[in-house]
């Protein structure tokens, strides 16, 4: 099955008009999950990325498996409250509300170039704070890359316009 085909839709989850994209049934697909990690090491084994960020949580699933496939380190990019050490944080709006994420300040070489992973880009909030983040702490965004694309809701734009490489696997409407 394609990777599109193994993605479920649950309507209106968590609020009402909401087409959720469930990726759990994706990953619980043995080849499917293999199609998404060679998929994302084919694309960026060639462009010299130094280090992975995964954005919590369902970029912590794919990120370190593509890191291990790229052979370079994962960091984590978490909601507030959640790092031990000392962090900087960047707040930003969600399709459902707003929210707030942090790394920690030590987490990246300066200078590294990063690939920032996610499940799924929306309206690109998410993606862009995570774009603030890693440059606050002196390293430079390589590519963002996601699963799903819902191109209705601009995020895919917002990260090229903001002249960062975006990268997806399938697009829903
Ligand atoms: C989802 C998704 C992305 C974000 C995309 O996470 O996994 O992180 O929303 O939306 P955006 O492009 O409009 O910012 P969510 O905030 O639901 O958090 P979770 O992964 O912790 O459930
Ligand atoms: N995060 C933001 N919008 C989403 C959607 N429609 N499906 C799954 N995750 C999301």
């Amino acid at each position: 099955m394609s990777i599109k085909s193994l993605i479920r839709t649950i309507p209106d989850y968590p609020k009402k008009g909401i087409m959720f994209r469930d990726i759990t049934t994706l990953f619980e697909d043995a080849d499917g999950l293999r199609d998404v990690i060679d998929s994302f090491a084919a694309e960026f084994q060639d462009k010299k990325i130094d280090m992975i960020a995964g954005i919590e949580a369902r970029g912590f699933v794919i990120g370190p498996a593509v890191a291990l496939a790229l052979g370079v380190g994962f960091v984590t990019i978490r909601k507030k409250g959640k790092l031990p050490a000392e962090t900087i944080g960047v707040e930003y709006e969600l399709e459902y509300g707003s929210d707030v994420i942090e790394i920690h300040k030590d987490a990246i070489k300066p200078g590294s170039r990063v690939l920032v992973m996610d499940d799924l880009i929306a309206t690109g909030g998410t993606a862009l704070a995570a774009i603030e983040l890693i440059e606050k702490v002196g390293a430079e965004v390589a590519a963002c890359a996601f699963i799903i694309d819902l191109p209705d809701l601009g995020g895919a734009k917002k990260i090229r316009d903001r002249g960062v490489e975006e990268f997806h696997l399938v697009e829903f409407e």
